[in-house]
């Protein structure tokens, strides 16, 4: 099934190659039964929620701008350090979780452009994925790049417009990089820009979500059409599953702290 998912990912590096149909691809995504990101699903609505007190979510933890005054989000970083996940709550065989960067998906819902790593904790071995999702479309996983725990990635994602744009991933102390761009016809709106810890969809339910001690996501800024601005004054987002809370976000100018709690 990796096998299918790979192929995919060769395939849409090149140019020289008929690309897949776009059908083909989610069909073999599907299959694959591979990560699928949806937006902010919220946990209460009606709690009006800022800088200072979060909100909660059933699948993203972090810290989320629901517009900024002064221009749209056309560019996404930030910079992590590769965490060792472990088992998180109930009894399974597999844990995972996932760190990233994007625009949209909040109080847009129809588009969200990402890139990320996901840290999955298997029958005692850890593994890592890097990749890049538009949605509404699934994730594909990106090759030529893998991470050990400890190593430090900065992800970033560019919009050249509100309809196609560019994921990067970088091992930053080796170097590897991996880049991907990316065109959808679920145009962005530009309004929302985050830093995320998630628990992903997988073959339609989340999946059991790992503990993953903390991601740091530090270099954090957003690029806007009136200059850089940093998580400072973001939304804190918390995960909050049947009435227990998993995280605990923190903010200051620059860096976004998710903790497992
Ligand atoms: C943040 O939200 C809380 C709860 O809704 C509210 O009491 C507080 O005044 C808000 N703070 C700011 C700075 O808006
Ligand atoms: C582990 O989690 C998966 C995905 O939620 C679920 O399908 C499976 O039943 C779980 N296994 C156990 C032993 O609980
Ligand atoms: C990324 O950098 C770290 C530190 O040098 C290294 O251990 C790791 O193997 C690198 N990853 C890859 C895929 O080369
Ligand atoms: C929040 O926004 C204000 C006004 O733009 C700015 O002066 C301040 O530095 C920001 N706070 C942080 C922590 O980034």
């Amino acid at each position: 099934m990796y096998a299918i998912a790979l192929l995919t990912s060769v395939l849409l590096a090149s140019t020289a190659v008929a690309a897949p149909s776009r059908l083909a691809q989610r069909v073999a995504a599907r299959r694959s039964g591979t990560h699928l990101t949806r937006p902010l699903q919220v946990v209460d609505s009606s709690f009006t929620s800022n800088s200072s007190h979060p909100q909660y979510s059933s699948n993203w933890a972090g810290a989320v701008y629901d517009s900024y005054p002064s221009g749209s989000f056309t560019a996404v970083t930030g910079t992590f350090t590769v965490p060792t996940p472990s088992a998180g709550s109930g009894s399974n065989d597999s844990y995972s979780a996932s760190a990233w960067v994007g625009i949209d998906g909040d109080t847009c819902s129809t588009a969200i452009l990402q890139t990320g790593v996901d840290f999955t904790t298997s029958g005692g071995s850890v593994s890592y994925d890097a990749w890049y999702e538009w949605y509404p479309d699934y994730a594909y996983d990106f090759s030529g790049i893998s991470f050990s725990a400890g190593d430090v990635v900065t992800v970033t994602v560019t919009a050249a417009s509100t309809t196609s744009g560019t994921a990067v991933i970088e091992n930053t102390t080796t170097g590897q990089r991996v880049s991907q761009d990316i065109t959808s016809s679920s145009a962005l709106c530009e309004e929302n820009a985050e830093w995320i810890v998630e628990d992903y969809e997988e073959n339609g339910g989340l999946v059991p979500f790992a503990n993953f001690g903390t991601v740091t996501f530090s270099g954090a800024a957003a690029t806007t059409s009136s200059g850089s601005v940093g998580p400072g004054n973001a939304t804190i987002i918390d995960i909050q599953q049947s009435g227990t809370t998993y995280t605990d976000v923190s903010v200051d100018s620059s860096s976004v702290t998710v903790k497992y709690v």
